[in-house]
C-alpha cells in the first residue's frame, strides 16, 4: 500500500510538534506533502516559525511550510499561551529556524494541492482551528469532493471543554470556521478530549522519550515537562495528553482508535455554549451521521508505536 498523501495544517503547539514528527518518521505510511500554519495556540507567525523550528529538528527542511489565515472568520483570535507558554514551544531550547516559508499563502496551497492530485488521494490533518480549511473550501468549492478524508484533532462530548466548560479549543477559536468543515460532506475523522485525555504522557512514558537519547527524544520529553504542568493542575491527571499525535497515529494505526459514525453539530449561536462539538452519540436525532467520533484509544500501543517510530529520526 502506498503511503498517505497529507497536508499538516497546525498551530504548534509541543504537541502538534509530536505528531509532525510521528509523520516524519513513518515515510512506510504516510507521505506529508506540506505543512500549513494557522493561528492558535500561539499567533500565526510564531506557529509558522515553530512549524519550521519542527522540520529541522527532524532533518525534513524539503517540507514545505506555508503561512495561512491569522484570524478566525468573524471573531478575534483566542489564543493558549497559558498552556504552551510564550513561544508555544516552551521546553526545549531550539534554535530559530534557517529555512524561510514557502510562498504563498497556505490556503491557495491546499487549493492547488487537491486539485493537482487525483481525487480521493490527499488527506487533511487539521491540528488546530480550522480558518484554513474552512477558507479553502469557501474560496474553491470544487475541492471539497477531492479530499480524501479529513482527520482532524478537535471537540469534546463526554469529556466536555477545555477553554470553556463546553468547548474544546482549537473549535471554539473558530466555530464558524469549524461549522463549514463539519458541513462540506467530506469524510471526517475527529480525535476529541474524548480520546486525547486517555493518551496521557505518564513520567514512565517520557522517560522512555528521554531514553532515546537523540535530539528529538529529549527535544519530546522537555517539551512535554512544559506542557504537562497546565493538564496536571487543572485536571490532576498524570502527565500531559497528547492531543495532535492521535490524528497521526490514527494514519498509521487505526485500530489503535475505536468510536462512532454519528452526527457532529457545531454550537455557533450561543455564547454560553459557543464552540461546542455537539455530537448526537446516541443517535437520538435523524440527524445524518457526517464524522466518525473517536472515543477510545489503546494508549499503551500508541505510546508504543510513538517511542518506536521517534527513535528513527
Ligand atoms: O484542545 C487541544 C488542541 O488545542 C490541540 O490541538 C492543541 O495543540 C491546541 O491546538
Ligand atoms: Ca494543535
Amino acid at each position: 500500500m502506498p503511503p498517505r498523501k497529507i497536508i499538516i495544517d497546525t498551530d504548534p503547539g509541543q504537541d502538534d510538534a509530536v505528531a509532525i514528527l510521528l509523520a516524519f518518521a513513518s515515510p512506510e505510511e504516510i507521505e506529508v506533502l506540506g505543512i500549513t500554519a494557522v493561528a492558535g495556540n500561539v499567533p500565526l507567525e510564531l506557529t509558522a516559525k515553530n512549524a519550521r523550528i519542527v522540520c529541522e529538528l527532524a532533518n525534513h527542511t524539503h517540507i514545505p511550510v506555508y503561512a495561512g489565515c491569522d484570524r478566525p472568520l468573524k471573531r478575534d483570535l483566542v489564543t493558549a499561551e497559558h498552556v504552551h507558554g510564550k513561544t508555544g514551544l516552551d521546553g526545549p531550547v531550539l534554535p530559530d529556524p534557517e529555512m524561510t516559508l514557502a510562498d504563498g499563502h497556505a490556503v491557495d496551497f491546499i487549493i492547488d494541492t487537491l486539485r493537482a492530485h487525483e481525487p480521493g488521494t490527499v488527506t487533511l490533518c487539521p491540528l488546530g482551528p480550522l480558518m484554513n480549511i474552512a477558507t479553502a473550501f469557501q474560496k474553491a468549492p470544487d475541492i471539497v469532493d477531492r479530499v480524501q478524508e479529513i482527520v482532524l484533532m478537535g471537540g469534546a462530548y463526554f469529556e466536555v471543554g477545555n477553554i470553556t466548560p463546553t468547548a474544546e479549543f482549537n473549535i471554539y477559536v473558530d466555530p464558524e470556521a469549524a461549522d463549514i468543515v463539519f458541513k462540506s460532506g467530506a469524510p471526517i475523522v475527529v480525535m476529541p478530549l474524548d480520546v486525547t485525555h486517555d493518551a496521557l504522557v505518564t513520567p514512565h512514558r517520557n522517560d522512555a522519550f528521554r531514553a532515546l537519547n537523540s535530539k528529538v527524544g529529549h527535544a519530546v520529553a522537555e517539551m512535554t515537562d512544559f506542557f504537562e504542568r497546565f493538564d496536571k493542575e487543572k485536571y490532576g491527571s498524570e502527565g500531559a495528553p497528547l492531543h495532535d499525535p492521535c490524528v497521526t497515529a490514527y494514519l498509521i494505526r487505526p485500530d489503535l482508535f475505536s468510536g462512532r459514525h454519528v452526527n457532529v453539530q457545531i454550537e455557533t449561536q450561543s455564547e454560553l455554549t459557543m464552540g461546542m462539538t455537539v455530537a448526537d452519540w446516541w443517535r437520538v436525532t435523524d440527524r445524518p451521521p457526517n464524522a466518525m467520533f473517536m472515543n477510545d484509544v489503546d494508549a499503551d500501543g500508541f505510546f508504543d508505536l510513538l517511542t518506536e517510530r521517534l527513535a528513527r529520526l
